[in-house]
């Protein structure tokens, strides 16, 4: 008999680490999980962690045969700056992966005898804001509007939703016995932050790296223009949205990509958010011209009227209360 269990890949990035945790205390103990990095050391014990490549067609073989995976959180993922640097390599593992893995979902959908859940992190770069007048036209994009991605990160997650719905709705939709098909689901997440965790290759970095840097005491240069404006979300609300997401029954969701967001704001309202609580924080305004564009690209917000209807989608933390409750307080005693 193969163990039931829940498949995180990328665990061991930023919102693995939430996540994991969040999982673990709702109960859930048969969590496998799966990166190329070991587990930080407080979440060792928390799931039977695999370090490996997701790559590994012959990993993710022997997977299946020790497990019977109901869902799966695909987090693993190159992030936008990195993906730039690497942009063959990124399609290799944010196409070519999510790809492997959801053939592997499907064979087990088609075992289980039913549908095998698969919730995927899109982002906002699925959107691309052809320049910054239409970006101030449209302050609020719907999950159809302007999916031109201008960066390989946002092009694969793009193509990722679809083949998600592909797999889900279409797969093998000539066959005379079509197999049970496998439940996509995916946010559209704004730039996440973290009082737990440093971020690393990606776009919407300069926010939470303001706040960490001025947290630990050290001069920080944000690498986009002080009137920069995207769309951010507290750690904590990621995973709400992925859970609630995750329980929501399948015949209330009218589609399988859903925008979710909580607060927007300049780059310079940011340095002004975290003066506040840190007032000798030394932070600076040098735009990286390349990164800038890319940012300037990203919608100044999202419209996620779709996912509050239909599954009750609302953040808990507003920005108020993202820097006053969470953030702040985390951030200060991780560098006490
Ligand atoms: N953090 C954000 O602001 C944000 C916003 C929107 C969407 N997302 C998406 O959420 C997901 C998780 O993001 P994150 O912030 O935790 O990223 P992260 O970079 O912190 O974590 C990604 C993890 O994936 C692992 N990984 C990469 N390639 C792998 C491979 N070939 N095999 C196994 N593991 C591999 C990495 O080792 C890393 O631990 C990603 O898909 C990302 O695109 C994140």
């Amino acid at each position: 008999m193969r163990k039931k269990g829940i498949l995180i890949t990328g665990a061991a990035g930023e919102i693995g680490d939430s996540l994991i945790r969040a999982l673990t205390s709702q109960g859930e103990d048969q969590i496998v999980t799966l990166d190329l990095k070991p587990l930080p050391k407080e979440n060792e014990g928390l799931s039977t962690h695999i370090q490996g490549d997701l790559m590994d067609q012959a990993l993710l073989a022997r997977l299946v045969s020790e497990y019977e995976i109901g869902t799966i959180y695909h987090l693993a993922a190159l992030l936008s700056t990195r993906a730039e640097f690497t942009p063959e390599m990124a399609h290799q593992v944010n196409v070519e992966g999510t790809l492997n893995l959801l053939r592997l979902a499907s064979d087990q959908s088609q075992w289980r005898g039913e549908p095998v859940l698969f919730m995927f992190p899109s982002s906002i770069a699925a959107y691309g804001m052809p320049n910054l007048e239409i970006k101030a036209q449209y302050p609020r994009v719907r999950e159809w509007e302007w999916n031109y991605p201008t960066t390989m990160y946002g092009c694969n997650k793009l193509y990722c939703e679809m083949l998600g719905v592909y797999y889900s709705q279409y797969y093998r939709q000539l066959a005379v016995d079509r197999p049970v098909t496998l439940d996509f689901r995916a946010l559209r997440f704004p730039g996440l932050i973290s009082a737990f965790t440093v971020p690393s290759g990606g776009t919407s970095d300069y926010g939470p790296e303001m706040l960490h840097a001025a947290a630990k005491g050290v001069p920080y240069e944000a690498f986009v223009r002080p009137d920069t404006c995207i769309p951010f979300m507290a750690m904590p609300d990621a995973v709400t949205a992925l859970l609630k997401l995750a329980k929501a029954p399948a015949s209330a969701l009218s589609r399988r990509v859903y925008n979710v967001t909580s607060f927007s704001l300049t780059a310079a309202e940011f340095k002004d958010m975290v003066l506040r609580y840190f007032p000798n924080a030394q932070i600076s305004f040098r735009p990286d011209l390349k990164r800038q564009r890319i940012v300037d690209s990203w919608p100044a917000g999202l419209n996620d009227n779709d996912a509050r209807r239909d599954w009750g989608w609302k953040p808990d933390y507003d920005l108020e209360r993202a820097f006053a409750e969470y953030l702040v307080p985390n951030i200060r005693k991780r560098y006490q």
